[in-house]
């Protein structure tokens, strides 16, 4: 289409092409305007900052949560992936027993099919607690790299230190009958099928995730391959600084999972104590001065500390600002400060459902006075 218009007095014309995009497409376009998506894909990947782990690998400083809960479906996931990777992200946290790796594998096919080598994917698995025995652990990540379509995993972590399952979305007061507490001899012979998995070549970093400190003392002393990270929750409310220290001064990155605080996890991991770093004033005011949503401000507190958190999200706006909130306008001393003081201790995932007799309380799990809680 051809339209005349006029300027100070002399004509123009402008030719206008009707293009038919999709939403997300759109979304993209919006937000990034650069002519060519490829170019503003790497461009805003280059931004983002990135953690030097003691392998010398670079983990990218913000990575996408995978975990749709019981209220957002796999296909969902699945194209929230395929959008954060086209304005820049590389990072993905995935798991077994978030059940859509399936999905997000045919979303990593098609990332890599539209110019993103692999080599600049950061993809994280996990190891679900039912296949602990040292087979399992192989076989398990074997179905992983299956379903994700790769050939390797940057990173499998050990989900939790405790082989309990328990079906998907049951109740926090459900308990396995073969529920076991932690055992390190049982938790070593696991460590040494992740080890296997490097030596093999199916995996290039291991670590764990849902750690205490005296677990950790424990599996530092007893590992032939370190653990290159920590996933644990970590958000302004739930700081877990002793421990967040104890792992950087040895090596050990933390990657901070809910670390907006898990607005929208299901009613049954709620409980009537648990506090919104979202919705804390000292958080909203630091927002509003910076023209950001408060689950912007819980990024950037965890990026400048150097935590890398894993927001989950699948509203396209969400996913670009928190991505922005990373490579810009950072937070000042002071406000960094402020946010440091506001800790709660409030732990949000209590991991109920993993205790391993009655009459036990969730504290159990955490080895409140720094020493395992025993059977
Ligand atoms: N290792 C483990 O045991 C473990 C445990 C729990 C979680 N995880 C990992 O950590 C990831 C994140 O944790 P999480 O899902 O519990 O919670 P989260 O990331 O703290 O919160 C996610 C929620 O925040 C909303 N959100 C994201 N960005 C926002 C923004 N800029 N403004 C407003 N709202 C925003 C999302 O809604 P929208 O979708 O609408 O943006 C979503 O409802 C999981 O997906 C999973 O990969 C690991």
């Amino acid at each position: 289409m051809r339209i005349l218009l006029t300027a100070g007095g002399n004509p123009i014309s402008i030719n206008i092409a009707i293009v038919i995009v999709t939403l997300t497409e759109l979304e993209t376009l919006l937000m990034h305007p650069s002519c060519d998506p490829a170019i503003s894909s790497a461009s805003a990947a280059a931004a983002i900052p990135f953690r030097t782990l003691a392998s010398g690998a670079h983990l990218p400083a913000i990575g996408l949560g995978t975990f749709g809960s019981d209220h957002v479906t796999h296909a969902a996931v699945a194209e929230a992936v395929k959008f954060a990777a086209s304005v820049g992200y590389r990072h993905f946290d995935c798991a077994s027993v978030y059940g859509n790796e399936a999905q997000i594998g045919e979303a990593f096919e098609e990332i890599i099919r539209s110019g993103i080598p692999r080599d600049q994917l950061w993809v994280t698995s996990k190891l679900w607690n039912d296949m602990h025995a040292p087979e399992d652990v192989i076989s398990s990540c074997r179905k992983s790299l299956d379903n994700l379509r790769l050939e390797y995993l940057d990173l499998f972590l050990v989900h939790w230190p405790f082989p309990n399952h328990h079906p998907p979305s049951c109740d926090v007061s459900v308990r396995n009958p073969h529920a076991r507490p932690y055992i390190h001899e049982s938790y070593m012979r696991t460590w040494r099928a992740m080890e296997e998995l490097v030596d093999r070549g199916w995996v290039r970093h291991i670590g764990s995730s849902n750690m205490t400190q005296p677990k950790m003392e424990l599996l530092l002393r007893d590992v032939r391959i370190k653990p290159a990270v920590n996933e644990m929750e970590l958000h302004p409310h739930f700081q877990q600084t002793a421990f967040f220290r104890y792992l950087v001064e040895r090596g050990v990155q933390p990657i901070g999972y809910s670390p907006i605080g898990s607005p929208a996890r299901p009613d049954r991991d709620r409980t009537p104590e648990d506090t919104s770093p979202t919705e804390d004033p000292v958080i909203r005011a630091i927002a509003e001065k910076h023209g950001v949503h408060p689950a912007v401000v819980c990024l950037k507190w965890a990026v400048q500390r150097g935590v890398v958190p894993i927001p989950f999200s699948t509203t396209p706006r969400n996913i670009v600002a928190n991505q922005q909130g990373v490579t810009g306008d950072p937070l000042s001393a002071a406000e960094m400060d402020a946010i440091a003081a506001i800790d709660r201790n409030c732990r949000l995932i209590k991991g109920h459902v993993f205790l391993w007799k009655e009459n036990q309380s969730w504290e159990d799990l955490w080895d409140m006075n720094g020493e395992i809680t025993p059977a």
